[in-house]
């Protein structure tokens, strides 16, 4: 089935229902990797797909013309996802030349034998005249990587911005009015959360500029595409690229034998005041990839974890250390734990995390327990509970 953007212009990308690790992100509804096609006097693809599914690109192509008419491919992305069938497509369309910016070539060069291909190197004064479509560029570098860049079509106001604005989402309905909102806007913020959230300033600056355009559609690289709830789109980016806080307390923790969790439930009912959304996550049934889309919108953070040799338990490890390298900003963060006779270990550990993740720390010392916690720890723990709750509120009004 042919699926057309606008008159003349196709998705022509693949849907994957199955993937379900998307180098270490959970992706629990699939991916699409979406390419494009505008069928003019000239023929333009925009982007491809993963080199595992190069044949379905193809066939998506040749239902609409012959391979050997195409006079273009624009690589936005060198990303392989983006890129990964480029050496077949290139291949196969033997008259085509590869469109990029200088810095994407040098990459593509990296990855693939280029040797052969024809390369249009593009930047942001070049127009490419299609007939009555005219490709435009925009570069956007590390939205997702250095090379990454916009192509737009001012006759038909329709921007492809490549992952921003992505979601992984598979569909068989390619449009934001054909599928659940409440859906896609929640895969749209854990795509931001878990991919572009370490650039929020970077892309920023991207919408910024791209404010100038006047768009109509927006043709991302994964997931649906936006021609009816732009704004909304557009205005959570807004939040999300200055992780705006909400009134949330987020909890999470691993334990061993019950004490860490004891303490993480007496914050959770601490916090739980009028105004205030607590989230509790156990490491142990929270992956990586949800908890990252807690974090983006939380104003403040208690990470618990007893001692486990010197140090802390290894989902608490593995939670900070991806949470450090997605660098969200303007948190506030208490760290929690049991130990038995490691006073300096597991919560003292996470300490460490939470300065280095510049995170407002709201106590110097963490608040512990040796084996098990006693009445007087627990009433401690309700306690710290309510001053996070309490600063939670004061964080996210003041914005
Ligand atoms: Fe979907 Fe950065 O690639």
């Amino acid at each position: 089935m042919k699926v057309e953007l606008k008159k003349d212009i196709y998705w022509v990308g693949y849907t994957d229902w199955d993937i379900r690790d998307f180098h270490g992100y959970r992706t629990s509804r699939g991916s699409s990797y979406n390419a494009y096609m505008i069928k003019d006097e000239k023929i333009a693809v925009i982007d491809s797909v993963k080199a595992l599914y190069a044949k379905h690109l193809l066939a998506n192509i040749a239902m609409i013309a012959a391979l050997d008419k195409v006079d273009y491919v624009v690589c936005n992305h060198a990303e392989p996802d983006h890129s990964g069938s480029l050496p077949v497509l290139m291949e196969a369309c033997v008259n085509a030349e590869l469109v990029c910016n200088a810095k994407c070539q040098k990459t593509l060069s990296m990855y693939y034998d280029t040797a052969k291909w024809k390369f249009k190197i593009v930047d942001e004064a070049s127009q490419i005249s299609l007939g009555s479509h005219t490709l435009t560029f925009m570069n956007t570098p590390m939205a997702h990587w250095p090379e990454s860049m916009f192509t737009y079509i001012p006759e038909e106001k329709l921007l492809f911005s490549m992952d921003a604005f992505g979601q992984h989402y598979a569909r068989s309905e390619h449009f934001d009015d054909e599928v659940p909102m409440d859906e896609v806007m929640q895969e749209a913020k854990t795509y931001y959360a878990n991919i572009i959230m370490l650039y929020g300033k970077q892309v920023g600056k991207v919408l910024e500029r791209a404010a100038g355009l006047d768009i109509e559609m927006i043709a991302p690289s994964h997931g649906i595409i936006w021609r009816k709830n732009l704004g909304t789109i557009i205005e959570a980016y807004k939040r999300w690229i200055v992780c705006k806080a909400e009134p949330k307390v987020l909890i999470f923790f691993d334990s061993m034998w019950k004490s860490t969790e004891k303490l993480a439930d007496a914050i959770y009912e601490g916090a739980r005041q009028d105004g205030v959304c607590v989230k509790k996550h156990d490491l142990k049934s929270t992956n990586i990839t949800e908890l990252a889309d807690e974090v983006i919108d939380c104003a403040v953070m208690a990470v618990g974890s007893p001692t486990l040799n010197k140090g802390m338990m290894p989902k608490v490890a593995q939670a900070l250390t991806y949470l450090k390298g997605l660098a969200p900003e303007s948190k506030a963060a208490v760290a929690f734990g049991s130990y038995g006779w490691a006073k300096k270990g597991g919560a003292h550990a996470i300490m460490e995390y939470l300065t280095a993740m510049n995170c407002e720390l709201l106590s110097e010392e963490p608040l512990q327990c040796q084996f098990v916690p006693t009445e007087e720890v627990l009433q401690e723990a309700t306690e710290l509970g309510e001053k996070l709750a309490k600063k939670a509120l004061e964080i996210a009004h003041a914005k």
